[in-house]
């Protein structure tokens, strides 16, 4: 069946604002209202923009699940402007108390034991949720002037890479979705950390900003676990059972050691137009001059988390068949960066 478009309003906000919700009352309002009406708003976080609705409606969060095609047993984060609100929503443990006042707001998402004012649409039935306090400013006033914790999954269609821009949005969303507030590049660049504080030991579901590093001093029995799992196991993470950020193309990792020589190696055997590489400039600079390629940047990895999703996009514009992309080592944020590559990169096995 034709799924009924509607309007989208897509509109700007400029962060250099001194005061943003006085800047931007009007706009801020409107979001809030369609957000009260059960409509859906998509956002800029300091991680990724999110596509947010009413937690606490069912019929919002079924709207989020429908407008991303997204299965709805993978549950959603949702998003609080306050601690006190984290507390009305979950069961916060000392462990937790201690955790949100060292990194909230900021990119960590705990998943807690819910409370019942949480619906199970939101949790995909889990008798826990995943919260966190964003870092924006925008998300920030959104969340004040609506006055309700905000479900919001990253504002992608399901199985895209994660958009870092409002236009990223625009482009997956226009039509599904009431409004897009858009502020240029989020700026992590990578989803929030998902730790799991339900068990004796906590659990990191999904690396992210806030490493493993950062936690320990705080948790030291910390874990990192979110292997993927096959499609007929339970998860401990719903999200890890589906494919993600999978580009068209196929994408391969090589270090920055051997990426020439692979590069190389694939001119011999595929045309040029099907070929694209991501890599920091260090090793760009090593490739021959006609092959496509999207700068990771000058080599911290701050700025290959900033770019990456968008060049995961980026290869798909350029309908690359064969992606070549740098790997980094995988320690504090170059875990989050690798756990991301590996699932671009990740093919299906062959059916026996
Ligand atoms: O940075 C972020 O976290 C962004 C911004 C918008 O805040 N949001 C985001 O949401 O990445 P989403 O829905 O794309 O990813 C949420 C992840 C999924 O892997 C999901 O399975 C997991 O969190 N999750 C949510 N609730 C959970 C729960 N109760 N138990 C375990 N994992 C949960
Ligand atoms: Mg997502």
């Amino acid at each position: 069946m034709e799924r009924q478009q509607i309007k989208t309003q897509w509109v700007k906000l400029d962060l250099q604002q001194e005061n943003l919700a006085a800047a931007y009352v009007k706009e801020l309002r409107q979001a809030a209202d369609f957000l009260r009406q059960g409509q859906l708003v998509a956002f800029p976080t300091e991680t990724v923009y999110g596509l947010g609705g009413n937690a606490l409606d069912p019929a919002s969060v079924g709207k989020i699940y429908a407008a991303k095609g997204r299965p709805s047993d993978n549950p959603l984060i949702v998003h609080v402007a306050t601690k006190a609100q984290v507390a009305e929503l979950a069961e916060v443990s000392p462990l937790a108390e201690g955790l949100i006042h060292a990194f909230c707001p900021g990119p960590l998402t705990l998943v807690l034991p819910k409370k019942a004012i949480v619906p199970k649409e939101v949790t995909g039935g889990l008798d826990t949720v995943a919260i966190r306090i964003p870092n924006h400013p925008v998300a920030m006033a959104l969340l004040q002037q609506a006055g309700l914790p905000i479900a919001a999954p990253s504002a992608n269609l399901s199985g895209k890479p994660s958009p870092t821009t409002g236009a990223h949005v625009y482009r997956d969303l226009a039509g599904r979705i009431a409004m897009v507030l858009d502020s240029g590049s989020a700026g992590v660049g990578l989803e929030s950390t998902v730790l799991d504080v339900t068990g004796d030991t906590p659990v990191i579901l999904r690396p992210g900003a806030v490493t493993l590093e950062h936690i320990r001093p705080y948790a030291p029995g910390v874990l990192l676990g979110g292997s993927r799992v096959g499609a007929k196991e339970v998860p401990k993470a719903p999200g890890m059972k589906y494919k993600h950020y999978a580009p068209n193309g196929q994408v391969k990792l090589y270090s920055a050691g051997e990426l020439p020589a692979a590069c190389q190696q694939a001119m011999a055997s595929h045309s040029l137009e099907t070929l694209a590489v991501m890599a920091t400039d260090r090793v760009l600079r090593q490739l021959p001059l006609e092959i496509n390629r999207f700068s990771l940047g000058a080599g911290d990895l701050e700025t290959v988390a900033q770019r990456m999703f968008a060049g995961l996009r980026w290869c798909d514009q350029q309908q690359a068949s064969l992606i070549l992309a740098e790997s980094f080592p995988e320690e504090g944020l170059g875990c989050a960066i690798m756990n991301r590559l590996k699932k671009a990169a990740y093919q299906e096995p062959a059916p026996k």
